[in-house]
């Protein structure tokens, strides 16, 4: 008589990428994904009460840096298209309070009321959008944002703008390289006062923009 342990269960196959995805951003941030998704909630400025979207939330990191910000008076919604992100992010909240919603939702189209948010995140999401679809989103946010609400886009500094930057800075102090990809997008899609804030990442742009 054998006995099977285990022999008889077979592992799934699938490789979740949603499983793998915060392993991989620690591997390759260098353990620095807490700070970067708290530098992005520090760029829109969230505070207590505020009612915050995170966009491309994937396993939320954002979102549950912002919920703790905004606290129990606040609320915090991250949507993402891929349904194993939305899937992860719920399961990484569960048990927390504050704790943020996730929805599966596109940025083309905010399932979201007009002027209903304080404040809208947008880390390392925007570079994965063709570009009619950064125009109808950064559309979406600028239509659900309240007037005077803040937009925080976090992105990785192309390097047509780190050789820009290096050709026309007489500072040689200045180690930032100026996310101006970034912040071209954003004027062009008539948000306000457009500025990048300095960080201790070099390649990484933190751009806050405001909702005219
Ligand atoms: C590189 S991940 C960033 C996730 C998260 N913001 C972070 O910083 O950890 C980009 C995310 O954008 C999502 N995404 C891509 N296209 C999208 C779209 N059209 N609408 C909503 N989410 C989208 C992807 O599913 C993915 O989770």
């Amino acid at each position: 008589m054998s006995h099977h342990h285990g022999s008889s269960t077979a592992e799934p196959h699938t490789i979740s990428w949603a499983r793998l995805y915060d392993p991989l951003v620690w591997v390759l941030s260098l353990g620095r994904g807490g700070r970067v998704a708290a530098l992005t909630v520090d760029t829109a400025e969230v505070g207590a009460g505020n009612r915050v979207l995170d966009v491309g939330t994937g396993t939320g990191a954002v979102a549950l840096r912002a919920a703790e910000r905004a606290g129990p008076t606040g609320e915090v919604i991250g949507i993402d298209a891929a349904p194993e992100m939305v899937a992860k992010a719920t399961s990484k909240a569960r048990g927390r309070t504050p704790a943020p919603r996730f929805e599966v939702a596109p940025i083309e189209d905010l399932p979201f009321e007009t002027d209903s948010f304080d404040r809208v995140t947008a880390q390392l999401m925007i570079h994965h959008l063709p570009e009619d679809l950064r125009r109808t989103g950064l559309a979406e946010i600028r239509r659900v944002l309240k007037p005077g609400g803040t937009l925080a886009v976090t992105e990785f500094v192309s390097l047509e703008d780190s050789a820009r930057a290096h050709l026309l800075s007489f500072s040689r102090g200045r180690k930032q390289h100026r996310a101006s990809w970034l912040t071209a997008l954003l004027e062009s899609a008539d948000f306000d006062a457009v500025e990048q804030i300095p960080t201790e990442f070099s390649r990484l742009g933190f751009v806050r923009a405001i909702n005219p």
